[in-house]
Parts: C-alpha cells; sequence; structure tokens
C-alpha cells in the first residue's frame, strides 16, 4: 500500500484503502479498480491523496491508532446523533457512550506501542474525522500516561465533542478562502462553549469531559481561550486533548497558513512545550505517535525516495523505510528496506509523491489482467 496523491492517479489503479466521507459514507471501497470517471469524482470530493495497492508493499501493516471498521461507526453515529441534537430530536448521549467504549476497548487492545493517524484529509474543514482522530490520539495518550479506565471514558468523550460547536458555526467563516474579520474570529473562538452548551442537560454537570471541551483551546502561558486560564487551572485531561487537537488540526489548511505534515505538527508542539503545551502529553506523543505513517513516501537524507514500511517502537520518528527510488530518480528493481534505528546517519527530510510510469508493473497480482503480464514482471 502506497499513498499517492490523487491528481497522480491512473486509470487501472487498485484502491488500497477506502475512501470515508466526513459523515460515514463510504467514497471508494478497498480493491476497486480506477477508472477516469472514478478518479474525476475523487477529484472531486476535495481528497488529496489516496492509498493505492503495489505489489512491492504487500507485506506492510498500516498500524493505525484506531481501525477502519471503528472509525467508520464512529463517524456514522456522530453524524446521527449530531443532526438529531441539531433538530432538538434527540437528548442522550447513549449511541456516544457506546462508541466511547468501543474506541476504549480497540485502543486497549492493541499490542502496539507506536500507531499513527492515516485518515485521509479533504480540502474543507471535516469536523467528526477530526473529532474521532482526537478521541483516539487522545485515548492512545491516555493509555501511555498511566490513565484508569474511567479517565479514559471521560477523555474519551470530551475529545470526541471537543469541537462540536463547529456545528454552530456558519461554514462561509468555517471554510472562509480570506482572512477572518475580528468579528469572525470571535464567533470561531466561541465553539469550545457551544461545544459546552451541546453536552449540557446530556452528560452530568460535574463531568471533567465538559471541562475538556470548555479548555481544549486553553494555552498554559494563559495565550488561549476562551478564558485565557494559567497552567495550574487548565485540567491535565484538557492539556492531552489540547496536544491531541493540534496535531491533528493543524494538518488541515486554513486561509493563513499551508497544511502542515504531521511531523511539523509535531515539531510545532515540541517547540512550545512548557509555553503552550503540557512536558509530559508532548514527551508521550513524540515515543507513541507516529508522524510518518506506514504507507508515506518520504525522502532520505541520501537523495532516495522510500515508503515506510514499519514503525519502531521506541522512537517512532525513525522507521523502516523500503527505498524504491535512488537519488537520481531511477526506480529500483529490487527495492531494499533501510531501518532507520540502525542506520543512524541516514534521516527522513519530508514527505514526497510517487508518479508511476507504469503502474502495471507493481500492481496486485489478482488484477494482472489489466497489464496482461502482470505476473511474469516481477
Ligand atoms: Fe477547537
Amino acid at each position: 500500500m502506497i499513498k499517492v496523491k490523487v491528481h497522480d492517479l491512473k486509470p487501472g489503479m487498485v484502491v488500497g484503502y477506502p475512501l470515508l466521507r466526513d459523515d460515514g459514507v463510504v467514497l471508494l471501497r478497498e480493491g476497486v479498480t480506477l477508472t477516469r470517471r472514478l478518479i474525476e469524482r475523487i477529484k472531486e470530493t476535495g481528497f488529496e491523496c489516496i492509498y493505492i495497492r503495489d505489489r512491492r508493499f504487500r507485506d506492510v501493516d498500516l498500524e493505525e491508532a484506531i481501525s477502519y471498521d471503528v472509525r467508520r461507526q464512529a463517524l456514522l453515529t456522530l453524524n446521527e446523533s449530531f443532526s438529531s441534537i441539531m433538530k432538538g430530536r434527540q437528548t442522550s448521549l447513549e449511541p456516544i457512550r457506546r462508541l466511547v467504549d468501543e474506541i476504549i476497548d480497540e485502543v486497549l487492545s492493541t499490542k502496539k506501542s507506536v500507531v499513527s493517524l492515516i485518515q485521509l484529509r479533504q480540502h474543507d474543514d471535516a469536523v467528526f474525522s477530526h473529532s474521532v482522530n482526537v478521541s483516539a490520539l487522545s485515548v492512545f495518550l491516555g493509555r501511555f500516561l498511566g490513565l484508569s479506565r474511567e479517565q479514559l471514558r471521560v477523555l474519551a468523550l470530551g475529545s470526541l465533542m471537543h469541537d462540536l460547536g463547529k456545528i454552530r458555526i456558519p461554514l462561509e467563516i468555517l471554510n472562509k478562502p480570506g482572512t477572518l474579520t475580528p468579528s469572525e474570529w470571535e464567533t470561531m473562538r466561541g465553539h469550545p462553549l457551544w461545544s459546552v452548551e451541546l453536552m449540557t442537560g446530556k452528560v452530568p454537570e460535574d463531568s471533567l469531559s465538559i471541562a475538556i471541551a470548555l479548555q481544549h483551546h486553553e494555552r498554559l502561558d494563559g495565550s488561549g481561550y476562551p478564558y485565557g486560564l494559567l497552567e495550574p487551572d487548565i485540567h491535565f485531561l484538557a492539556r492531552i486533548c489540547a496536544c491531541s487537537d493540534v496535531y491533528d488540526a493543524l494538518t488541515v489548511d486554513r486561509p493563513y497558513r499551508k497544511r502542515f505534515s504531521y511531523a511539523e505538527a509535531l515539531e510545532y508542539l515540541m517547540g512550545n512545550v512548557g509555553k503552550l503545551f503540557d512536558l509530559q502529553v508532548v514527551t508521550t506523543m513524540v515515543r507513541h505517535i507516529a508522524p510518518y505513517p506506514v504507507g508515506e513516501v518520504v525522502r532520505l537524507t541520501t537523495g532516495e525516495v522510500g515508503v515506510v514500511v514499519r514503525l519502531n517502537e521506541g522512537l517512532p520518528i525513525r522507521p523502516v523505510v523500503r527505498v524504491i527510488q535512488d537519488r537520481e530518480g531511477n526506480t529500483l528493481e529490487r527495492p531494499k528496506d533501510i531501518d532507520l534505528m540502525r542506520e543512524l546517519t541516514v534521516a527522513i527530510t519530508g514527505t514526497e509523491s510517487v508518479r508511476y510510469k507504469d503502474y502495471r508493473r507493481y500492481a496486485p497480482q489478482e488484477v494482472g489482467g489489466v497489464g496482461g503480464n502482470d505476473a511474469r514482471s516481477s
């Protein structure tokens, strides 16, 4: 499986991972062979990248923070629950509570100590996908920060709900292509309070999940909002949610900045430890969240280009990379694996994109008919 930019897609390529809309609807199933029409439709949806199958990477496991099944269920549940709440039909958060338990069960059952987010981004602000990512990340971090199951439940619920007040923000402000006016910015800054309002009456008044939603934009030095709280007044669970939120939110394009890669988002968090973000939380993030997910195409300091195929425990920033292109850009006949935990003089310089001259050579065998001689080519 390899991540490919949408404008580099070609007919005949086979989808490696399903494409989900923010409301949980499946836009593209795994295993589908792309046609010209499908590629056009993917472009229209605003996705930038998708995963495609490539026989050179058929041994890789995506090692994601949350499985596809739970992610899809989570998006469907959030969409249904919030449509009902907004129409005044639903007063219970029971479906969301069940979802919280599913997320926690999944995170606690995994033997992995390093995971990544592989959520594929649309251009627009996808509130539900972001909420699911933040919840899964927060629970994963919480596990390594020694939280109890009850604390994890509170953390998962607060993280799922933290940004849902954004539903009340008019789309023309949320997705505005230009800089926000002071009054629009004021509306944006109101969303933690609206998230709390949506939770009021549905969770106990003293639930810490309310504090998480309320405080997720507060920063240790008092520069956050809505209240400008200082470090001692910001709850530890809200500090966890704040870091997960920033890590995921920075990877979306904004009118006032280009999107960050996960590695850049992690650097931003590290650079602001003690000032904006909690040291213990960011340290845990560095140890357990991989900024270069499996399937990501990366360039190495050697000039070679490869694909992340395995995450390394303890040092997720140095995964195993399967090199497929030499420094001159020539495709290697025999890809080679470099374990960056062992090859300490080599490092990743950033993400790259790969263009196929002849995908048929690397297509999975089951679609060998597309290229005819696929099975004989490797
Ligand atoms: Fe927020």
